[in-house]
Formats: structure tokens, C-alpha cells, sequence
């Protein structure tokens, strides 16, 4: 088993293994002393592996409730986090409980989401089961819905008491979603480690997972310990997301987040070359990289309608957009762009 701290406004740990689940009892038991543990689940995620949770929490002693919700971003919702809120108060949830999110990272954004607002905060843990989540959604305390308007538009930040990362239940995941965890992946390497970049291009992910999941969570803990409210450095993580984001509202979300973010890679990484500031090899390898793994690189929408959906993305301060721009592998920058030169960015990354 790994184990990584994170010290943001919150001290915890990461716990990377197999067979956590069954470990969860205790392991949530020593973290908070709640009567009720209360599961937040996806209906494709809770007949997998809530009863195996419920089984453990109930031997460390917790009272244990389950609350389900629709699977999907579609759900991400404030009628799916009004749900749980409902659903909470009709248990007689007390500030005290604790929450346990089993499931991807919506699951995981809306439970956070819920517990910081439930009778102004109650603890929470998250009980990842994608690869995108447990590298990625499950650690760093944002939370947050969508809106019509766009994604992740209402939130907070608001850290886990405990992330457990039982890497067993990757086994039942959906392939395209496995694909969309490795962007993530991908990401990270490209972002602040050329090393892990050759390590992935040689190994696959999945014969490497835990220490893979630890290289991205650690490299996370960083930069969330330097910025956790994203004013500066964590913007890093948004490497790819400023388009992707765009492209993943552009198709009323049936391309998956990191389908998206890996076309977003491949949009700025391109940009970055045609203006001068990144070398065409760190391009080809990326893009290599990417298809290796099944991950698209080419973007079928316009500039027109990525613009609009990127004018409405709340990482646009003013008119500004902070667009992560890479130099070489393991290596990117945070670049300032005005609103105005956008369209120019999206056509050199490729937007048709
Ligand atoms: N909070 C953050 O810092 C942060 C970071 C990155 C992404 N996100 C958010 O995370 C979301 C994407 O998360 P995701 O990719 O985990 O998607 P997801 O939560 O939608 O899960 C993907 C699908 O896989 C199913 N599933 C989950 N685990 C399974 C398992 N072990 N076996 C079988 N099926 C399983 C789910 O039911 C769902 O249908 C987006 O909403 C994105 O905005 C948040
Ligand atoms: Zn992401």
C-alpha cells in the first residue's frame, strides 16, 4: 500500500491499495468519530461495491445509510445535489456524521459539494473507484455542480477528513473510462515530470498503477499545499481544461472529461508550437503518447462556439484566461490571454 499526506487547510491522507474497501471501517473510524456514515453512490457503482462498504463501515461500529444517486455528468446537478441534502435532512444527519463518496468524481463533486454545505460542513471521505478520480477529483478539496451555464459553476473548496484508493475496483471499469483516467495521467507527466512521462510511454499504466496514482497525487499534494484556493501555481493542473472544458460543453458532454482534456492537450500544445514557444518533437511524442493510449487528439468543433463556451469557464478572471501552455515534456507555463486572443489560440491548436 501507498500513502501520501496532504497538508492543505486540512491534514490528510491518500491511501493507495487493493482491497481498502474492506479496510474502510476502520480506516474511516480512526479519522472521525461519527455515529452515521452516510454512502453517497452512483447507481452503476453501489450495486458493485456498496454492500462490501456498508459490510465494513458497520463493523467499525458506524450506523450506515446509503443514498443513491443517477450516474453520469448530465447528473451533476443542482437537483441531484438538492437530493442529497433532502435525503440527509430526512435521515436526521447530524453535522457530526460523516459522508463517504464511493464512485468517479461526479459522485465524489457533489457529495464534496454536499458535505460543505450540509448544516455549514460536515466531514467527508472520498472513496474513489475511476482512475480520473483517484488521481485527480478525489484529492485537493474542490467540489463543486454544473449549470446550464456551464461546468463546475457552483462550489467550494472543502477538503476530505481521508482518501482511499482500493486500485480493485478499476477492474470493473469501463474501458473508455479507464482511457479517460489515463489523460489525466498524461497530464501530470506532460505538466512537471518528464521522467514519469518516459515511464509511461515504456510501461502501461495499468502495470504500474499504484505507483502511478502516487506520482500523480504527490505531484497534486504540491501544488495544492502552494495554492489551494487556485489563484496561482494550481492553475497548472489546468493544463488542457481551458479548451476542454469548452470542447466537453460544446458536446452537450457526451465526449468524456478526459477525452476532452486529452484533445485540449493536444489544441494547446499544438498552439504552443506554431507561436514559437514549444519545439515540434514535444508535440509528436505527446500526440504519440496520447494515441497509445486510445485517447483523441483533433477537435470537431469551431472557434466561434469554443470561445463562447470558454467566455462563460470561471477560470476567466475579467477578460483574461490563464491558459497552461507547455515549453517541453515536464515543463509548462501559465500564460495570461486576453478574451480578444483566444479565437487566434483555438485556431492554432486546430479548431476547425
Ligand atoms: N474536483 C476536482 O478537482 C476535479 C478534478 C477533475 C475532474 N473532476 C470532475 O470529475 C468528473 C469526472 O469524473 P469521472 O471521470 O470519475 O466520471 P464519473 O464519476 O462520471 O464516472 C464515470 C462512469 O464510471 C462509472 N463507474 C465509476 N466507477 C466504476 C467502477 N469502479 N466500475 C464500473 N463503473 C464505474 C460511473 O457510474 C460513471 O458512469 C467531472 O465532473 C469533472 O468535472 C473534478
Ligand atoms: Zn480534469
Amino acid at each position: 500500500m501507498k500513502h501520501v499526506t496532504v497538508n492543505a487547510s486540512k491534514t490528510y491522507d491518500v491511501l493507495i491499495g487493493r482491497g481498502l474497501l474492506d479496510e474502510a471501517g476502520e480506516r474511516i473510524r480512526s479519522v472521525c468519530g461519527a455515529d452515521t456514515a452516510v454512502i453517497v453512490a452512483g447507481d452503476r457503482v453501489w450495486p458493485l461495491y456498496g454492500e462490501r462498504l456498508s459490510r465494513s463501515l458497520a463493523a467499525a461500529g458506524f450506523h450506515v445509510e446509503h443514498i443513491i444517486i443517477p450516474h453520469g455528468e448530465e447528473h451533476k446537478t443542482l437537483e441531484t445535489y438538492s437530493h442529497i441534502l433532502n435525503e440527509l435532512c430526512r435521515l436526521h444527519v447530524t453535522r457530526s456524521d460523516v459522508l463517504a463518496a464511493l464512485g468517479g468524481g461526479v459522485t465524489g463533486d457533489l457529495t464534496g459539494f454536499a458535505a460543505a454545505t450540509y448544516q455549514r460542513g460536515c466531514a467527508f471521505v472520498q472513496i474513489p473507484t475511476t482512475l480520473l478520480a483517484m488521481v485527480d477529483s478525489s484529492v485537493g478539496g474542490k467540489t463543486a455542480v454544473d449549470l446550464p451555464g456551464g461546468k463546475n459553476q457552483a462550489g467550494a473548496f472543502y477538503q476530505p477528513s481521508l482518501v482511499l484508493c482500493d486500485t480493485d475496483t478499476l477492474e470493473t471499469l469501463p474501458e473508455e473510462e479507464y482511457r479517460s483516467g489515463c489523460a489525466e495521467v498524461i497530464k501530470y507527466a506532460m505538466l512537471g515530470d518528464a521522467d514519469f512521462f518516459a515511464s509511461i510511454q515504456r510501461t502501461p499504466v495499468h502495470k504500474q498503477i499504484e505507483d502511478v496514482i502516487e506520482r500523480c497525487v504527490s505531484m497534486k499534494r504540491e501544488i495544492v499545499r502552494e495554492d489551494e484556493f487556485d489563484t496561482g501555481l494550481r492553475r497548472l493542473l489546468n493544463l488542457g481544461h481551458s479548451f476542454g472544458h469548452a470542447i466537453e460543453h460544446c458536446s452537450a458532454y457526451q465526449i468524456l472529461h478526459g477525452e476532452a482534456v486529452a484533445i485540449g492537450m493536444a489544441m494547446i500544445t499544438r498552439a504552443a508550437v506554431k507561436k514559437g514557444s514549444c519545439e515540434e518533437e514535444t508535440l509528436k511524442q505527446l500526440l504519440k503518447l496520447l494515441r497509445a493510449y486510445g485517447l483523441p487528439t483533433d477537435c470537431a468543433f469551431g472557434v466561434q462556439e469554443l470561445y463562447e463556451s470558454m467566455r462563460s469557464d470561471k477560470k476567466m478572471t475579467g477578460s483574461t484566461m490563464h491558459l497552461v501552455v507547455p515549453e517541453k515534456i515536464g515543463c509548462c507555463r501559465v500564460l495570461p490571454v486576453s478574451a480578444a486572443d483566444l479565437p487566434d489560440w483555438l485556431c492554432a491548436g486546430g479548431a476547425v
